[in-house]
């Protein structure tokens, strides 16, 4: 398929999507984020590809929903057109396997949101995280309140959406939004580094670790335990499973199977 507000790269097992409107610092229109969409499901349905990256440039992963596209809309255009619901929905039910996102520069408003859409953040030096949205008359719209707070917590969440201040690499680094800082100029190549060695694992484990720990922030702990439980014997039904447990024991890398 080909696209015009996105870049898609292959490297090896690792699909690395940036996100490519220069000129409005990445905004994400709806053109993008249906590109984003359509991009992962293609990768999703790629058997070579056990793990995607969503990035974009040094200055700015995405500085928001595109301001000048929604600044006419009316409330029935935007419940209507839902095209927020719409990129949510296919993250959270269409892509299993992981998702990271490389945030170098800006990741404000709907970047931020896109950002925790994916399953972990690795940030650049100069990563900036905010949700801004207050200074429009507005408030995050594309599950950032919920996101942000389960994330960094209450306090936090509510001085980042209150005031709409940012927050550096190092604090969300601090804070739990990034789980690890690299220089900017190395952040892709050290991305395509983690996830390849994610798409080197089973591929039914890393989708049920994945599902796991989305359980454990969306529902009550003990759902969560029981889900996790039922993942966790299934998974006693794969050959992966009985290679992986052979190879440690035999003081051998493990031959997955199902990458
Ligand atoms: C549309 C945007 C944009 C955005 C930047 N641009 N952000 N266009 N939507 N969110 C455009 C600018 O208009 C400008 O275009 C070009 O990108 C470069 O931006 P500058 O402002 O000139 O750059 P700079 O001075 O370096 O400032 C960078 C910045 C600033 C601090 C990131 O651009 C900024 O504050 N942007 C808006 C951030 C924001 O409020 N985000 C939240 C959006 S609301 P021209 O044509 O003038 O050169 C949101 C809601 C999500 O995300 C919920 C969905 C319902």
């Amino acid at each position: 398929m080909s696209y015009n507000t996105i870049l898609l790269d292959k490297h090896d097992n690792v699909a690395v999507i940036t996100l490519n409107r220069p000129e409005a610092l990445n905004a994400l229109n709806a053109e993008l984020l249906g590109e984003v969409v359509s991009a992962l499901k293609e990768m999703e349905a790629d058997s070579e590809i056990g793990c995607m990256i969503i990035t974009g440039s040094d200055k700015a992963f995405a500085a928001g929903a595109d301001i000048k596209e929604m600044a006419e809309q009316s409330m029935t255009d935007m419940m209507a057109a839902d095209v927020f619901g719409h990129t949510q929905k296919a993250f959270m039910h269409d892509i299993k396997k992981p998702v990271i996102a490389a945030v170098n520069g800006y990741a404000l408003g709907g970047g931020c949101e896109l950002a925790m859409l994916c399953d972990f953040i690795l940030a650049g030096e100069t990563a900036k995280f905010g949700q801004p949205e207050i200074n429009l008359g507005v408030i995050p719209g594309i599950g950032g309140s919920q996101r942000l707070t389960k994330l960094i917590g209450k306090s936090k969440a509510m001085d980042m959406m209150l005031t709409g201040r940012m927050m550096d690499a190092n604090e969300a680094e601090r804070a739990g939004l990034a789980s690890r800082i690299f220089p900017t100029d190395d952040l892709v190549d050290e991305a395509i580094k983690v996830a390849g060695v994610i798409a080197g694992k089973s591929l039914p484990s890393v989708v049920m670790a994945k599902e796991t720990v989305i359980k454990a922030v969306d529902i009550p702990t003990q759902d969560g335990v029981d889900f996790e439980k039922r993942c966790f014997y299934s998974l006693f039904s794969t050959e992966d499973q009985k290679e992986g447990m052979a190879a440690f024991v035999e003081k051998r890398q493990p031959n997955f199977k199902n990458k």
